[in-house]
């Protein structure tokens, strides 16, 4: 990535941190796990306002990414941070936390708030692009910061975890709530996604621009549970029904190295992009899209296709030799990972997150060959299966015969059809009850024990590296094991308990992957166009200007520094009525910046760039101007492709603008 978005300090790696200590040595995993759990779940708490100690100026239900305001400043919300953290919320009520219910249902308040921010993507009426917006301050408020957006992964975050405590609330009484309070904010997501799934947007960390795996595989999640669930209310989603399947073929289609046999993280990205691909953004992705009853077909990327088990092999073998803490590891065991082996970020060291997705994946992927009593081993996934259980061959493995799954609510025979029925597994897990046992049904749950043993060993790298009062930060020092950046993070925690559910035979109820239509034999990237978006106000979403505007989408040609950035500023609100630093640009084809505002109809529009320097604003000479016509339909779009020009007029800090009501 070139210089501009590089929007964080870098020197915070030599920073000292605590001293690592092991947890009590005498606990064995399981006790270690026990303990944590229930930490982690007591770290999350502690960062959602307004009442989690940590979270005392957060507004009711905002789920704060850290609590650390330097090294870096993660006092901020973020809308993918906190659907996965409820989501792994969400279950932990499930199975008998009650007193998570009042916190699940700040966060659905919060998001109605949160839907309805005027952001430097724009807003939600008319086109929805404010969806899009990544992050946001904790009181609920607009971020002007240059930042990597459109990030289009956080609306369908959202709606999968609301969706999946709708499921919940269908089953306990809970019809009317759903409909008139939860259903309204999915909608708003879901028709973000349909109209929008393809655009070039920014990747989960960042920093990449292009179309990315995770985004993409949980699109197509919240798509089809979208289409399911809206059956299930009483409605329907068209828009679901008809993009789930071109989303199902983009992603079946682009994002597979066959070379290096792994899932390629990012496509579509800009020239001189030069990353291998492998990067732990599929092992998110796997873990967040997984649905127990799915099959293992390619074209899903679930933990148990081929592609899948072979990217895990590829990833962790990436940072066996770049990692110093992996030295000395077995050459087929578990090691520290992290986010992808060229990451630079602190230094580039493995994050808390990253390693227990590689457990979480692995628990996943034996829940769903159990389930189905058969486990299919190809030329693909061979090399990871031999890593595990030498003699594993080409071929399928069966389960002994009779096997039976059970669950909460009795047992099936693998095969079976379980939808619509809570999936978690009972204690003692299924068992066979078979007669003729048959000559590969050791080998299967042989094979199965190995990889449960191997993902116990990315647990046990984590324990390494946890620090006594057990809260995880993000990173840990790729050399020394010590942690850094962030500081009791809330999605490291997040991981932990959804590694724990896992790991624990708990399971998401099933999305319906399995039913799903055969792939379209030719993909349409179009989306589904324009949509309407309303606040949810009985959420308790405030109203927005409904007043017709036209979008003017700006683009300046502006190469820039390492350390400076570019905004746009003028005459109209959402410009900042002439403030320097209210709308940033962001520059998905550097050295091309763009930003998107909404302008009245029939307004001369004033405007200018301005570069960010680390020490002031520095305006672009002379001003510009764009008229907007009538409002027509209500659907009318400008933009504009302009050459920023030499410096003007200078803002350093601690000035006041005469035309502005504000100083900086
Ligand atoms: C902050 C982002 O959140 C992080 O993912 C990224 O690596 C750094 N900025 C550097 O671009
Ligand atoms: C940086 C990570 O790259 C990004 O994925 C995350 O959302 C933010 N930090 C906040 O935790």
């Amino acid at each position: 990535m070139h210089g501009p978005l590089a929007l964080v300090l870098f020197a915070a790696s030599a920073l000292a941190g605590p001293a690592i200590e092991q947890r009590q040595a005498t606990l064995s995993l399981d006790e270690f796990i026990a303990q944590e759990r229930r930490i982690a779940v007591a770290g999350v708490l502690a960062n959602i306002g307004p009442d989690g100690a940590s979270a005392q100026n957060a507004s009711r239900g905002v789920v704060i990414a850290g609590p650390g305001i330097v090294n870096p400043d993660y006092r901020y919300t973020w809308t993918r941070d906190s659907a996965m953290t409820i989501h792994a919320i969400n279950e932990e009520f499930f199975v008998g936390n009650a007193s998570l219910q009042s916190t699940i249902e700040d966060y659905i308040y919060a998001e109605a708030i949160r839907q309805t921010v005027n952001t430097p993507l724009g807003d939600l009426y008319p086109w929805g692009t404010g969806l899009g917006e990544p992050k946001y301050q904790i009181n609920l408020t607009r971020f002007h910061g240059v930042w990597g957006r459109p990030q289009p992964d956080g609306p369908a975050l959202r709606a999968i975890t609301l969706m999946g405590y709708i499921d919940y609330l269908l089953d306990n009484g809970g019809m009317a709530q759903a409909k008139r309070i939860i259903w309204p904010i999915v909608v708003n997501d879901l028709l973000f996604v349909a109209q929008y799934w393809s655009i070039i947007s920014y990747d989960l960390w960042e920093e990449v621009a292009g179309n990315s795996f995770f985004t993409i595989q949980s699109m197509h999640h919240s798509l089809v549970e979208g289409a399911h669930m809206a059956t299930r209310l009483g409605y329907t989603c068209p828009q679901c029904e008809s993009q789930a399947p071109q989303v199902a073929c983009f992603l079946a289609n682009n994002f597979w190295n066959e070379t290096g046999q792994h899932v390629l993280a990012n496509i579509n990205t800009p020239e001189g992009f030069s990353r291998s691909g492998i990067d732990s953004n599929f092992l998110l992705g796997a873990a967040e899209n997984f649905d127990i009853d799915a099959p293992c077909d390619n074209a899903y990327y679930q933990p148990c296709s081929s592609r899948i088990l072979a990217s895990h092999k590829a990833y962790v073998d990436s940072f066996r030799e770049i990692y110093p803490i992996n030295a000395g590891r077995p050459a087929n065991g578990a090691v520290a990972t992290g986010r992808y082996p060229e990451d630079t970020y602190y230094g580039g060291n493995p994050w808390y997150i990253c390693t227990l997705n590689a457990a979480e994946v692995l628990y996943d992927a034996a829940a769903q060959f159990r389930r189905q009593g058969q486990l299919t081993i190809d030329s693909t996934s061979l090399p990871f299966f031999q890593q595990l259980y030498p003699s594993a061959a080409v071929g399928t493995y069966n389960a002994p015969s009779g096997w039976w799954q059970r669950h909460s609510w009795g047992w099936s025979r693998w095969g079976e059809k379980t939808w619509g029925k809570p999936s978690w597994w009972g204690p003692g897990r299924g068992y066979g009850r078979g007669r003729n046992g048959n000559q590969r049904g050791s080998a299967f749950t042989d094979i199965l024990a190995s990889m449960t043993t191997y993902a116990d060993g990315f647990v046990s790298v984590v324990r390494e590296y946890t620090p006594a009062n057990g809260s995880y930060s993000e990173q840990y020092n790729r050399t020394t094991g010590e942690m850094l950046s962030a500081y009791d993070l809330t999605w490291s925690l997040a991981a932990f308990v959804t590694m724990t559910q896992r790991r624990n035979g708990q399971y998401p109820a099933s999305w319906g992957l399995r039913d799903v239509a055969p792939l379209p034999s030719s993909c349409n990237t179009a989306g589904a166009g324009p949509q309407n978006y309303a606040p949810a106000i009985e959420a308790g979403a405030p109203p927005v200007d409904m007043s017709c505007t036209v979008q003017i989408t700006f683009r300046v040609n502006a190469t820039t520094t390492f350390g400076t950035n570019i905004y746009i500023s003028g005459n109209i609100s959402d410009l900042g009525n002439w403030a320097p630093d209210y709308e940033p640009m962001t520059p998905p084809s550097y050295p091309i910046w763009e930003a998107i505002v909404e302008a009245p109809p029939n307004t001369v529009v004033s405007y200018a760039y301005v570069q960010q320097n680390p020490a002031n604003y520095t305006f672009e000479v002379g001003n510009r101007t764009i008229t907007t016509p009538d409002c027509g339909n209500g659907r009318v779009q400008l933009s504009t492709l302009d050459a920023i020009r030499g410096p003007g007029t200078v803002i350093t800090e601690n000035y006041c603008n005469p035309d502005v009501t504000r100083c900086w």
